[in-house]
């Protein structure tokens, strides 16, 4: 049959997407580009925020009007939204076909070819599934993610990850390994690894710090990034590892979620701010110039207003490059959605706008700060605006856009930066 996935949600949703499309090529099944073509329509779900499902529940009900003229498409649902919901889904959106939980992908090409047999259950969650032996199908060209452990143990109160990605689970170094080595040999020379809690990777005694060290020695790979870290797993031995490995690259992801004790705790985040600052002397210490991104939440039960500004004074304090600012949802099942003193909705987008706009700010003269610096730029692609331009990214994950043609794409380029907005590095 002819597939297509689309993704919703984080980067580990994206991997998992490239592994299902292997799973089902490797079945003979063929990807599309062109929704119109496809047999078949996967939709790899998010949970994190009740916006995400209801995206996806309204998309579903667009596609699913194409089975009047072509009763043979399949509709089908996977991912965290498909483990939480579970077959409820085909109730709720008559549309779907099937619904396959995080941990059972190897049934989908059995689904499509109407073979699965009835005593399968698409939905168990496999506390020791790693999906071994399977290679990515990759679209990207130069960048590529590899996932190194799959779910969380951490439960922090708002979040609904570990009880639809079940506990923390880490593969073992060699495969990793082998498919760093195998993605660069193809040409993609910038690797992303992946977890929800990626720095508490342990295998056979490896721990994170180790991974990063044996990945380095591979010659054939030019930059090395991870996502995402917990602050209270980022060790000291980590952090001189970020500093000695010369292909990890000067920029980590860092949640925060709020910069109020009280609210951390509240959250189960396991650290305070005190913790979080000196975490963040000791990375800009270690590696001068580093760029440190986070999450940020607004809003979580009972955050008064002057909590809320703590986080904003944390924000001006620590200049972080770029945040990803959320409102707080509340999640089923989770402990947070039992408070009963939930902010109201109009107060949340109120302090979202208010949280936007200071970030905003400050990565604008975050980027104004790089000019007149050099930096090496791995060219991606041609610019958006101009075919005489190309574009790519930085070592610390700002894009950067330069004049150039087609040769210079998949290449490193050293380039100086003479202007900036707050999304782009403008460079010769
Ligand atoms: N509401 C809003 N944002 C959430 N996140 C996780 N759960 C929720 C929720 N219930 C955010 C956190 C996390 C990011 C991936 O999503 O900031 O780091
Ligand atoms: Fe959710 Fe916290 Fe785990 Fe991140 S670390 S996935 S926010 S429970």
């Amino acid at each position: 049959m002819k597939f297509i996935i689309e993704t919703y949600g984080c980067q580990m949703n994206v991997a998992d997407s490239e592994l299902v499309s292997s799973i089902l090529i490797s079945a003979g099944h063929t990807p599309v580009t062109d929704i119109d073509e496809a047999q078949a329509i996967i939709f790899n779900t998010c949970s994190v925020r009740d916006h995400a499902e209801q995206r996806v529940l309204g998309r579903i009900a667009n596609e699913k009007h194409r089975k009047n003229t072509d009763p043979e498409l399949k509709i089908g649902v996977i991912g965290c939204m498909a483990q939480r919901v579970g077959k409820r889904l085909m109730e709720i959106e008559p549309g779907i076909d099937f619904v396959v939980g995080v941990d059972q992908y190897q049934h989908l090409p059995s689904i499509l070819d109407d073979s699965l047999s009835s005593e399968e259950d698409t939905l168990y969650m496999d506390p020791s599934q790693i999906y071994p032996g399977i290679m990515p199908y990759r679209q990207d060209k130069n960048c590529g993610f590899v996932t190194v452990m799959r779910g969380c143990n951490n439960f922090c109160s708002y979040c609904i990850v570990p009880y639809v990605r079940g506990r923390e689970r880490s593969r073992p170094v060699d495969d990793i390994y082998t498919e760093v080595r195998r993605a660069t040999e193809v040409g993609l020379r910038d690797i992303t690894l992946l977890g929800q809690n990626v720095n508490s990777y342990q295998h056979d005694g490896y721990r994170f710090p180790d991974l990063l060290k044996k990945l380095n020695d591979i010659e054939s790979l030019w930059r090395l990034r991870f996502v995402t870290s917990h602050p209270k797993d980022l060790s000291d031995e980590l952090i001189s590892a970020m500093a000695s490995c010369t292909k990890v690259c000067e920029h980590i992801h860092l949640p925060l979620q709020a910069g109020d004790d009280q609210m951390l705790k509240k959250m189960n985040r396991s650290y305070d701010i005190d913790h979080y600052l000196g975490l963040i002397d000791k990375l800009r210490t270690a590696i001068p110039d580093i760029a440190i991104t986070t999450d940020l939440m607004v809003g979580f039960p009972s955050e008064t207003q002057s909590q809320f500004e703590n986080t904003l004074r944390v924000m001006e304090r620590i200049r972080f490059d770029y945040a990803f600012c959320f409102k707080y949802s509340e999640r089923e099942g989770t402990v947070a959605a039992t408070y009963k003193d939930q902010v109201p909705e109009n107060e949340r987008l109120r302090r979202l706008q208010t949280m936007i706009d200071l970030q905003r700010q400050i990565t604008f003269e975050k980027f104004q700060e790089q000019i007149g610096k050099n930096v090496e730029v791995y060219v991606e692609d041609f610019s958006r605006k101009s075919q005489d331009m190309v574009s790519g990214k930085t070592r610390d994950f700002k894009i950067a856009v330069l004049s150039g043609s087609s040769d210079k794409i998949g290449g490193l380029s050293m380039a100086k930066v003479i202007d900036a907005t707050a999304g782009t590095l403008i460079c010769e």
